[in-house]
């Protein structure tokens, strides 16, 4: 062994003490100590990949990217899979793929898209950053997810696309939803940044329509820290894609690729439009880009992560099934979360809703829980037409939002993440029933 392998072993060795050290001062303290909604659950290997890496020094994309898309879209069984520094990042190069030149039938400013006004942020901004019109349609009351039964009403000649997250990790009505985008050929963005190992139909989420984006900031269901990816079975989709990642550039050959004439051999080969006979097709840009890469760490990390997703995956159900049966004990107070009878989440959190006549509000409750050291969250923007930000986009809604505005008045969320131990869940119920004890 060279004397840097030594080193190198000894470094990684110390990095498992370190783990196994952290391991065992961790104590849960009822009431003393905070239950999180989320959290990065992972182990020495984690740590070692990345500090692998870290001392490697390569950086930028390189062989952990390579093998964390070969993996994922193995894991999903798509043709093309992009990795990005988030989930937001994700949804922004996906919409503006499908606006970009380089593909066969772009969408152009004034082009209508359908979608929700309950969302995250970065799921909506895109069509706004790309002079789309959002046209907003209302949730369904209990799955929280877009309701597929009003997106015809929606469509117009103008309309090019369905864009929408699987709420919460909870599937969309799909075989609809795909149906009615044949039937009027519209683009498909599955956002599945919380939807990650969710199956509808038998399909996993993600697979159905022309994108899907993912997150892999901490608190999802798989994580690098920050991170994100987009995945396609369309190569014209994907190599759009990949030109918004990597500066708008058109030149597809790997980042760093060692020979000098490119992958595809031919960098001074080509004339585009008014530029100069031969130049370097690295330095053309076909499209409006960004730089919403990762570095090669993040990707090292997510190699380790996706190995324990089956195990994260059953411990999401299993930690859901905890909480909605406590819940479900005070239905005439709380609407729960439906799953429709085709779909199977994994679930991010635990949507519940207080009904209007509990005799308490939301804010009673979750000021309540987190009096108890309990995390609740708000499902993202609410209505986010209310949010401050958005008061003056130009949009269209279609019908009522009433659903839209019943989250933002009384729907939060807890968590369900694996990360949640056997001790935890049993407070959190304990918590939950003393509140009605009173
Ligand atoms: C549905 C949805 N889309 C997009 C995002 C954005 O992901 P990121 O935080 O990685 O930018 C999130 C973040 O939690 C999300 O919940």
């Amino acid at each position: 062994m060279s004397n840097e392998s030594i080193l190198r072993q000894e470094i990684l060795e110390r990095v498992k003490e370190i783990y196994r050290l952290r391991k065992e001062e961790e104590k849960f303290n009822p009431g003393k100590t905070k239950v999180n909604y989320s959290g990065r659950v992972f182990d020495e290997k984690e740590m070692i990949a990345v500090v692998d890496s870290v001392i490697d020094f390569w950086l930028t994309l390189g062989i952990n990217g390579r093998k964390f898309c070969e993996d994922f879209k193995n894991y999903l069984g798509v043709k093309y899979c992009l990795v990005t520094n988030s989930g937001s990042s994700s949804n922004l190069a996906a919409i503006s793929a499908l606006c970009s030149p380089i593909i066969n039938n772009p969408m152009i400013a004034g082009d209508e898209v359908i979608t929700t006004a309950m969302t995250f942020p970065t799921t909506l901004n895109p069509i706004i950053q790309n002079r789309l019109i959002p046209i907003f349609i209302d949730i369904e009351e209990d799955t929280y997810n877009i309701d597929a039964s009003k997106i015809e009403g929606a469509i117009t000649s103008k309309t090019r696309a369905i864009v929408f997250a699987h709420t919460l990790g909870n599937p969309a009505e799909m075989d609809k939803i795909m149906k009615i985008a044949k039937k009027y050929n519209l683009y498909v963005v599955e956002d599945t940044c919380d939807a990650l190992d969710s199956y509808y139909d038998g399909k996993k989420c993600g697979t159905f329509g022309d994108f899907s984006t993912y997150s892999f900031y901490a608190a999802h269901h798989m994580t690098m820290g920050e991170g994100g990816a987009i995945c396609t079975n369309s190569l014209e989709l994907y190599r759009a894609a990949l030109s918004i990642r990597d500066w708008g550039r058109a030149c597809y050959c790997q980042t760093g690729e060692a020979n000098p004439m490119g992958a595809c051999r031919h960098r001074f080969d080509f004339k585009f439009g008014d530029l100069p006979e031969g130049y370097d097709h690295k330095y053309v840009y076909n499209n409006i880009g960004y730089n919403l890469k990762p570095l090669d760490i993040q990707c090292a990390m997510g190699i380790e992560q996706l190995k324990k997703l089956p195990k994260f995956t059953e411990a999401r159900k299993n930690n859901f099934k905890v909480l909605y049966e406590c819940f479900k004990k005070y239905e005439d107070r709380f609407i729960l979360p439906r799953v429709l009878p085709k779909a199977d989440p994994s679930w991010f959190a635990i949507p519940i809703t207080v009904r209007e006549d509990a005799g308490f509000s939301k804010r009673d409750f979750v000021t309540y829980l987190e009096s108890k050291l309990i995390e609740t969250r708000m499902l993202f923007a609410g209505n986010i037409l209310k949010q401050p930000g958005y008061k003056d986009i130009e949009c269209r809604i279609v019908g009522e939002l009433k659903n839209t505005d019943q989250v933002l008045e009384r729907t939060f969320f807890l968590g369900v993440y694996p990360g949640l131990t056997k001790e935890k869940l049993e407070y959190m119920v304990s918590c939950i029933d003393e509140y009605f004890k009173k």
